[in-house]
């Protein structure tokens, strides 16, 4: 594990975080350059003999240190916007291993995916098709593109992150595709490459991921019939992790069954992936210090200089995160029950509720589980700077972004004449 206690201190890796908090302050997120290496091989190693390409879903973590390991360790990334792209492409990440999905792309995000030679467009609508077929004739060019099908499965996870169903704005109804199909094969701006599905996140079952696979591989099946092959599925991504007690499987069991589900007529099929949290959720924390605690008639709060704007799960989801003392506590130590709270003016800026936590004023805390969804849904919201992440290799520690000046946050603003 990286996140460990050793000699009474978490530790990121080897590096004690109290030694990070004093060099790069608080809020920082770090994450651990071994967790998401062990991620990333798990899936390679469960696709052992198979033709499959990860592509890393960037929306989950898009710091360039972060998306640069990956492009070394060969992996391909899942962007949604013109900006991703850039990203992908700053930290040397291959065009060619690049899949680009989301409901919304400008002409400009065509534009320049096209321009970079991206492996595939996920096409979630008709007028996007459309728009698509326009722009690769106005560049000369053939754009390769996927549907995303929406299987009109139930992830079984948290209404807002569930994608899946008839009634979310993702993907193609199931019963339109056939005809949408077609139209993409005659259009001469496009080459159909593949097949998309993407249900949600944090999905912590085998069952709607084998459900939607065969939904897909059945429509496969007709399509080919039909004289339309494809390079490749897009399984897409949302394998959950461990935040508190749920029991997802593991990479080898969730891709097992998926092979299993191709079944060996298919065992040649290349199949690409987009996942973001398996990767790096567990991978990082947002490591925060105790400004105050305060007794309330209810409750108790334990004020910490992190708040909803560096991350936001917990507002927006409900979502449970682990706090841990940095300092592990002593067998008799002296605990009550806080709330995590920071300093923004809103009752939903909590960072976690009820905990037994022994803690005193100045004691740095590590809300675990931050890898993902953390620092890139981050806002400067209350003009609070952004966080700092900083990077760990064994006992290096690298600053992949240093925090946000007081400057930074109005450099863009300027006021009027008048
Ligand atoms: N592919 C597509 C098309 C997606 O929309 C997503 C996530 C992924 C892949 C990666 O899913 P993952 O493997 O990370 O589950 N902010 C929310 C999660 C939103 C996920 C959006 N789409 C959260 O903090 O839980």
């Amino acid at each position: 594990m990286s996140f460990e206690y050793r000699n009474g201190r978490l530790c990121a890796e080897d590096v004690p975080l109290e030694e990070i908090a004093a060099r790069y302050g608080t809020p920082c997120f770090v994450y651990s350059r071994r967790a998401i290496e062990a991620a990333y091989a798990e899936f390679v190693q469960a696709s052992a003999g198979r033709e499959v390409l990860v592509c890393y879903a960037v929306k989950a973590n898009s710091n360039l240190a972060v998306l640069g390991l990956l492009a070394r360790l060969g992996a391909g990334f899942d962007i949604v916007s013109g900006g991703e792209l850039a990203r992908v492409l700053a930290a040397g990440g291959n065009p060619r291993k690049v899949v680009f999905s989301g409901v919304g792309k400008t002409e400009a995000d065509m534009r320049a995916a096209l321009q970079a030679g991206v492996l595939c467009f996920n096409v979630e609508s008709e007028a996007e098709l459309e728009r698509l077929d326009a722009v690769a004739r106005s560049l000369g060019v053939r754009a390769p593109v996927s549907l995303r099908v929406n299987p009109d499965v139930d992830a079984r996870t948290h209404p807002y992150i569930s994608t899946g169903l008839k009634q979310n704005k993702f993907g193609i109804a199931y019963a339109e595709a056939p005809r949408v199909y077609r139209k993409a094969a005659a259009m001469p701006g496009l080459h159909v490459a593949g097949i998309d599905v993407h249900i949600g996140s944090q999905i912590t079952e085998t069952r709607p991921f084998v459900d939607a696979l065969h939904k897909v591989l059945e429509f496969v099946d007709v399509l080919e019939a039909t004289g339309i092959p494809l390079e490749h599925i897009d399984l897409g991504g949302g394998l959950g992790i461990r935040y508190r007690d749920e029991a997802p499987p593991r990479i080898a069991e969730y891709l097992g069954a998926m092979f299993a589900a191709l079944g060996s007529t298919r065992a040649g099929q290349r199949i690409l992936l987009e996942p973001g949290r398996a990767l790096v959720g567990n991978a990082g924390i947002l490591l925060t210090k105790v400004e105050y605690l305060k007794r309330g008639e209810a409750k108790n709060f334990a004020i910490v200089d992190a708040a909803m704007n560096d991350l936001i799960r917990p507002a927006l989801y409900e979502a449970w995160h682990e706090v841990k003392t940095v300092k592990q506590a002593a067998p008799n130590a002296k605990d009550a029950v806080y709330d995590v709270v920071g300093p923004v003016c809103e009752t939903g800026d909590f960072l976690a509720q009820d905990r037994t936590l022994a803690v005193q004023p100045g004691d740095l805390l590590a809300v675990m589980s931050a890898g993902a969804y953390g620092m890139v849904m981050s806002s400067n919201y209350n003009s609070r700077p952004r966080a700092a992440e900083v990077l760990v290799s064994g006992g290096e520690v690298h600053l992949a972004r240093r925090r946000e000046t007081l400057e930074e946050l109005y450099a863009q603003e300027s006021m009027p004449k008048w």
